[in-house]
Protein backbone atom coordinates (compact mmCIF):
# COMPACT_ATOMS: atom_id res chain seq x y z
CA UNK A 1 0.00 0.00 0.00
CA UNK A 2 1.35 3.35 -1.12
CA UNK A 3 -0.27 4.44 2.17
CA UNK A 4 1.69 2.25 4.32
CA UNK A 5 5.15 3.44 2.63
CA UNK A 6 4.35 6.87 3.26
CA UNK A 7 3.50 6.58 6.83
CA UNK A 8 6.57 4.26 7.52
CA UNK A 9 8.62 6.82 5.88
CA UNK A 10 7.39 9.71 7.84
CA UNK A 11 7.98 7.32 10.66
CA UNK A 12 11.57 6.92 9.95
CA UNK A 13 12.29 10.39 8.87
CA UNK A 14 11.08 11.33 12.80
CA UNK A 15 13.78 9.17 14.56
CA UNK A 16 15.98 11.72 14.34
CA UNK A 17 14.32 13.86 16.61
CA UNK A 18 14.70 11.53 19.44
CA UNK A 19 17.75 11.92 21.26
CA UNK A 20 19.54 10.15 24.31
CA UNK A 21 18.45 10.29 27.37
CA UNK A 22 15.16 11.96 26.21
CA UNK A 23 11.85 11.82 27.34
CA UNK A 24 9.11 10.61 23.95
CA UNK A 25 5.70 10.70 23.91
CA UNK A 26 4.62 8.31 22.02
CA UNK A 27 1.79 8.41 19.59
CA UNK A 28 -1.15 6.54 18.52
CA UNK A 29 -2.40 5.21 15.06
CA UNK A 30 -1.40 3.42 12.56
CA UNK A 31 1.70 5.66 11.47
CA UNK A 32 2.70 6.50 14.99
CA UNK A 33 2.50 2.44 15.16
CA UNK A 34 5.78 2.47 12.98
CA UNK A 35 7.44 5.14 14.53
CA UNK A 36 6.74 2.96 17.93
CA UNK A 37 8.37 0.07 16.27
CA UNK A 38 11.17 1.73 14.46
CA UNK A 39 11.95 3.61 17.72
CA UNK A 40 12.01 0.02 19.49
CA UNK A 41 14.84 -1.08 16.96
CA UNK A 42 16.67 1.94 18.40
CA UNK A 43 15.85 0.83 21.82
CA UNK A 44 17.35 -2.67 21.21
CA UNK A 45 20.54 -0.97 19.36
CA UNK A 46 21.03 1.10 22.67
CA UNK A 47 19.56 4.42 22.60
CA UNK A 48 18.13 5.38 26.15
CA UNK A 49 14.90 6.91 26.20
CA UNK A 50 11.98 7.05 28.23
CA UNK A 51 8.11 6.58 26.71
CA UNK A 52 4.96 8.26 27.54
CA UNK A 53 2.35 6.83 25.53
CA UNK A 54 -1.02 8.30 24.66
CA UNK A 55 -3.22 5.45 24.68
CA UNK A 56 -3.11 1.87 26.33
CA UNK A 57 -2.35 0.01 23.12
CA UNK A 58 0.62 2.45 22.17
CA UNK A 59 1.93 1.91 25.62
CA UNK A 60 1.37 -2.01 25.59
CA UNK A 61 2.80 -2.16 21.74
CA UNK A 62 5.90 -0.21 23.08
CA UNK A 63 6.34 -2.60 25.99
CA UNK A 64 6.48 -5.08 24.47
CA UNK A 65 8.98 -4.04 22.50
CA UNK A 66 10.98 -3.53 25.26
CA UNK A 67 11.09 0.51 25.31
CA UNK A 68 10.91 1.84 28.82
CA UNK A 69 7.75 4.01 30.06
CA UNK A 70 7.20 6.53 32.44
CA UNK A 71 4.51 8.42 33.36
CA UNK A 72 2.97 12.29 33.23
CA UNK A 73 3.32 11.89 37.26
CA UNK A 74 6.90 11.12 37.29
CA UNK A 75 7.73 13.46 34.09
CA UNK A 76 5.04 16.56 33.62
CA UNK A 77 7.72 17.76 31.04
CA UNK A 78 7.87 15.73 27.04
CA UNK A 79 11.00 16.71 24.95
CA UNK A 80 9.34 15.51 21.79
CA UNK A 81 6.27 13.66 20.58
CA UNK A 82 5.79 11.97 17.55
CA UNK A 83 2.06 11.45 16.52
CA UNK A 84 0.19 11.11 13.12
CA UNK A 85 -2.89 13.15 12.71
CA UNK A 86 -6.25 12.84 10.63
CA UNK A 87 -5.82 16.24 8.48
CA UNK A 88 -2.93 19.29 8.78
CA UNK A 89 -3.86 22.65 7.34
CA UNK A 90 -0.94 24.97 5.68
CA UNK A 91 -0.79 26.42 9.46
CA UNK A 92 0.03 23.34 11.06
CA UNK A 93 -3.51 22.83 12.75
CA UNK A 94 -4.22 19.37 13.16
CA UNK A 95 -7.42 17.16 13.14
CA UNK A 96 -6.87 14.23 15.46
CA UNK A 97 -8.89 11.10 17.13
CA UNK A 98 -9.61 9.22 14.30
CA UNK A 99 -8.00 6.73 16.44
CA UNK A 100 -9.89 7.36 19.19
CA UNK A 101 -6.97 8.62 21.24
CA UNK A 102 -6.78 12.36 21.24
CA UNK A 103 -7.63 12.57 25.03
CA UNK A 104 -4.44 11.56 25.87
CA UNK A 105 -2.41 12.92 22.89
CA UNK A 106 -3.63 16.42 23.54
CA UNK A 107 -2.37 16.09 26.96
CA UNK A 108 0.81 14.43 26.16
CA UNK A 109 1.08 17.18 23.15
CA UNK A 110 0.62 19.90 25.82
CA UNK A 111 3.77 19.00 28.25
CA UNK A 112 5.64 18.17 25.25
CA UNK A 113 8.53 20.83 23.76
CA UNK A 114 8.65 19.48 20.41
CA UNK A 115 5.37 18.02 18.60
CA UNK A 116 6.41 15.97 15.49
CA UNK A 117 3.11 15.22 13.13
CA UNK A 118 3.79 12.20 11.09
CA UNK A 119 1.04 11.79 7.94
CA UNK A 120 1.12 10.79 4.50
CA UNK A 121 0.21 12.63 1.77
CA UNK A 122 -3.37 12.56 1.97
CA UNK A 123 -3.34 14.05 5.21
CA UNK A 124 -2.38 17.93 3.98
CA UNK A 125 -5.78 19.84 2.94
CA UNK A 126 -6.09 23.17 2.25
CA UNK A 127 -9.31 23.46 4.60
CA UNK A 128 -9.66 21.64 7.74
CA UNK A 129 -12.74 19.73 7.82
CA UNK A 130 -13.14 17.05 5.02
CA UNK A 131 -12.39 14.39 7.98
CA UNK A 132 -14.44 14.27 10.72
CA UNK A 133 -13.70 16.10 14.07
CA UNK A 134 -13.76 13.82 16.86
CA UNK A 135 -15.11 15.35 20.04
CA UNK A 136 -14.71 13.44 23.28
CA UNK A 137 -17.70 14.04 25.72
CA UNK A 138 -18.80 12.03 28.94
CA UNK A 139 -21.61 9.95 28.61
CA UNK A 140 -24.09 11.67 30.08
CA UNK A 141 -24.13 14.82 28.45
CA UNK A 142 -24.01 13.04 24.86
CA UNK A 143 -27.26 14.19 23.53
CA UNK A 144 -26.79 17.49 25.15
CA UNK A 145 -23.99 18.13 23.41
CA UNK A 146 -24.76 16.31 19.79
CA UNK A 147 -27.53 18.98 19.70
CA UNK A 148 -25.05 21.77 20.70
CA UNK A 149 -22.82 20.66 17.82
CA UNK A 150 -25.45 19.86 14.82
CA UNK A 151 -26.82 23.60 15.32
CA UNK A 152 -23.29 24.65 13.91
CA UNK A 153 -24.20 23.23 11.12
CA UNK A 154 -22.23 19.47 11.36
CA UNK A 155 -23.45 16.09 10.91
CA UNK A 156 -23.12 14.32 14.18
CA UNK A 157 -22.18 10.73 14.39
CA UNK A 158 -22.02 8.67 17.48
CA UNK A 159 -18.91 6.52 17.36
CA UNK A 160 -19.30 2.87 17.54
CA UNK A 161 -17.15 -0.03 18.01
CA UNK A 162 -16.98 -3.17 16.02
CA UNK A 163 -19.60 -4.85 18.30
CA UNK A 164 -22.27 -2.47 17.26
CA UNK A 165 -21.86 -0.75 21.32
CA UNK A 166 -20.55 2.64 21.33
CA UNK A 167 -17.23 3.27 20.71
CA UNK A 168 -15.55 3.58 24.51
CA UNK A 169 -12.35 5.65 24.78
CA UNK A 170 -9.51 4.79 27.45
CA UNK A 171 -11.30 7.53 29.94
CA UNK A 172 -14.19 5.46 29.10
CA UNK A 173 -16.04 8.68 27.63
CA UNK A 174 -17.87 8.34 24.12
CA UNK A 175 -16.84 10.01 20.86
CA UNK A 176 -18.92 12.28 18.61
CA UNK A 177 -17.81 12.29 15.36
CA UNK A 178 -18.66 15.60 13.69
CA UNK A 179 -18.59 16.60 9.97
CA UNK A 180 -18.24 20.01 9.24
CA UNK A 181 -17.37 19.43 5.52
CA UNK A 182 -14.91 22.36 6.10
CA UNK A 183 -14.10 23.95 9.11
CA UNK A 184 -13.36 28.10 8.07
CA UNK A 185 -13.01 29.27 11.57
CA UNK A 186 -11.02 26.37 13.33
CA UNK A 187 -9.68 28.32 16.44
CA UNK A 188 -12.91 29.58 16.88
CA UNK A 189 -14.94 26.66 16.70
CA UNK A 190 -12.53 25.34 19.12
CA UNK A 191 -13.13 27.87 21.72
CA UNK A 192 -16.85 26.98 20.96
CA UNK A 193 -16.42 23.67 21.63
CA UNK A 194 -14.46 23.71 24.78
CA UNK A 195 -16.96 25.71 26.38
CA UNK A 196 -19.98 23.22 25.53
CA UNK A 197 -20.39 21.64 29.20
CA UNK A 198 -19.88 17.89 28.65
CA UNK A 199 -17.42 18.04 26.05
CA UNK A 200 -14.25 16.66 27.49
CA UNK A 201 -11.62 17.61 24.92
CA UNK A 202 -11.97 18.08 21.12
CA UNK A 203 -9.92 16.74 18.02
CA UNK A 204 -8.50 20.22 16.92
CA UNK A 205 -4.86 20.94 18.07
CA UNK A 206 -4.32 24.60 17.20
CA UNK A 207 -0.85 25.73 17.45
CA UNK A 208 0.66 22.93 18.79
CA UNK A 209 2.56 21.07 16.20
CA UNK A 210 6.40 22.55 15.98
CA UNK A 211 6.91 20.08 12.77
CA UNK A 212 4.59 18.28 9.95
CA UNK A 213 6.76 15.40 8.32
CA UNK A 214 4.35 14.13 5.00
CA UNK A 215 5.88 11.87 3.19
CA UNK A 216 4.94 11.95 -0.39
CA UNK A 217 5.94 8.96 -2.29
CA UNK A 218 9.83 8.43 -0.69
CA UNK A 219 10.32 12.16 -0.57
CA UNK A 220 9.82 13.40 2.96
CA UNK A 221 9.02 17.04 3.71
CA UNK A 222 9.53 18.79 6.89
CA UNK A 223 7.21 21.75 7.35
CA UNK A 224 7.68 24.07 10.47
CA UNK A 225 5.22 26.73 10.85
CA UNK A 226 7.49 29.36 8.89
CA UNK A 227 8.79 27.07 6.24
CA UNK A 228 9.78 24.28 4.36
CA UNK A 229 12.54 22.40 4.59
CA UNK A 230 13.21 19.19 2.47
CA UNK A 231 14.79 16.43 4.09
C1 LIG B 1 -5.44 8.77 17.22
O1 LIG B 1 -6.42 9.14 18.12
C2 LIG B 1 -5.31 9.80 16.17
O2 LIG B 1 -5.20 11.11 16.58
C3 LIG B 1 -4.25 9.44 15.16
O3 LIG B 1 -3.04 10.04 15.43
C4 LIG B 1 -4.76 9.86 13.85
O4 LIG B 1 -6.06 9.31 13.75
C5 LIG B 1 -3.89 9.39 12.70
O5 LIG B 1 -4.00 8.02 12.57
P1 LIG B 1 -3.32 7.23 11.40
O6 LIG B 1 -1.87 7.43 11.54
O7 LIG B 1 -3.75 5.81 11.63
O8 LIG B 1 -3.87 7.77 10.12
Amino acid sequence: MANDQEKEAAARASLRFVKHGRVVGLGTGSTAKYFIQLLGEQVKNGLRIRGIPTSDRSGELAASLGIPLTTLDECPEIDVTVDGADEFDPQLRLIKGGGGALLREKIVASATRQLVIVADATKRVPVLGRFPLPVEVIKFAQAVVQKKIAALGAEVKLRQATDGKPYLTDENNHILDCHFGQIPDADGLARQLSDMPGVVEHGLFIGMASVVLVANGSEVVELRRQGVVKS
